[in-house]
């Protein structure tokens, strides 16, 4: 038995901030940016809008396209580094407003892994037959911890969602997943605040900090190995993948995984001008569109992959 990805869904929220708007709030330029991420523009998440606010639209377009109803969801991971409350967690908030209950519900907190993350656990529970209608979601809204004045990672980050519905199936779905994390790289990629450890009234304490040359070389060896290791795990050639799906990061991170994979950029899902980094919901948001515009079809070979603060990372191959 497979789990198959039954429907796709994103959402982005409707404010746009281009490089041009940030060359006006940090010492930086358009040019500098997309020379050195691929980043051209970004989606913002509108005042008081939360992450549980982008992830349920996003959900309701997966729930759709996979043809089941909000109240066949049984169970929902929900991948997430700005949750909306301390608890419940946002996969409880999205479970009330879909108004699917009694299944489990619980969010992932692995960075810019947590899809990726989420999406293998939600695999197992139903390959295991213990869920028959699976939600997996990233979703966030960085812009709540980013701090605006610091130009090495105000061009980055951004909001937006993207889900998944899991089925099982007896052809053909998720191949395989393999997750990773090494924590003696949790001083490169952090946001130094929490419950426990206290909220200081010193807002800069509360915003993502990034060694981000470092981040970058690790970022480039580690997922180079991740997407070999899923191919070796399944006994494939790199020439059987039609479709990598990366976390979008920055462009030259996603050349860096291609050129490992032998893969021109025209069988690459590249969103990453159009979205920044938005973490957990950056590679669903890229599968989605994917999909939608036609590229990517049903029986195609998927690699998805993502990179994320901990650090943390894996990998997802899938027969779509
Ligand atoms: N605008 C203009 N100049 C900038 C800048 C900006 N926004 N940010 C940094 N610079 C400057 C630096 O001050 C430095 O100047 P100097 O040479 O005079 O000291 C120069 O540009 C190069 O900085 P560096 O940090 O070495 O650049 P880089 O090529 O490594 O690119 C990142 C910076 C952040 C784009 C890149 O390191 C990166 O993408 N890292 C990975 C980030 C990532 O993926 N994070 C999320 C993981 S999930």
């Amino acid at each position: 038995m497979y789990s198959r990805i039954a429907g796709t869904g994103s959402y982005l929220p409707e404010k746009i901030l281009t490089n041009f708007d940030l060359e006006r709030m940090v010492n930086t330029t358009d040019e500098w940016i997309r020379d050195r991420t691929g980043i051209e523009r970004r989606h913002i998440a509108a005042d008081g809008q939360t992450t549980v606010d982008l992830g349920e639209q996003a959900a309701r377009r997966a729930i759709e396209a996979a043809g089941v109803r909000p109240g066949d969801i049984d169970f929902i991971a929900f991948g997430t580094t700005t949750p909306d409350l301390v608890f419940p967690n946002c996969g409880v908030l999205l479970q009330e407003r879909l108004g699917c209950r009694g299944g489990p519900a619980f969010s992932v907190e692995t960075a810019c892994a947590g899809f990726v993350y989420a999406l293998a656990i939600a695999d197992k529970f139903v390959k295991a037959g213990e869920a028959r209608c699976a939600l997996v979601v990233g979703a966030e809204t960085l812009s709540r911890i980013t701090d605006w004045t610091d130009r090495s990672t105000a061009v980055i980050f951004a909001d937006g969602a993207g889900a998944v519905v899991l089925q099982p199936d007896p052809q053909a779905g998720i191949l395989s997943t393999h997750l990773h994390a090494d924590g003696a790289y949790k001083d490169m990629l952090y946001c130094g605040t929490g419950v426990s450890k206290g909220f200081p009234d010193a807002k800069p304490y509360m915003t993502v900090k990034m060694v981000g040359s470092e981040v970058f070389k690790v970022a480039v060896l580690n997922l180079g190995k991740a997407v070999e290791e899923a191919l070796t795990a399944q006994g494939l050639d790199k020439s059987a993948l039609d479709w990598l799906v990366p976390h979008q990061a920055n462009i030259r991170i996603i050349q860096a995984t291609a050129r490992r994979l032998n893969m021109p950029l025209e069988r690459i899902i590249v969103t990453v001008q159009d979205h920044g980094n938005t973490s957990a919901a950056s590679v669903p948001l890229a599968l989605d569109v994917g999909v939608r515009d036609g590229r990517i079809k049903r029986g195609e070979l998927l690699l998805l992959e993502a990179f994320g603060g901990g650090f943390t990372w894996g990998s997802a191959l899938v027969r779509y």
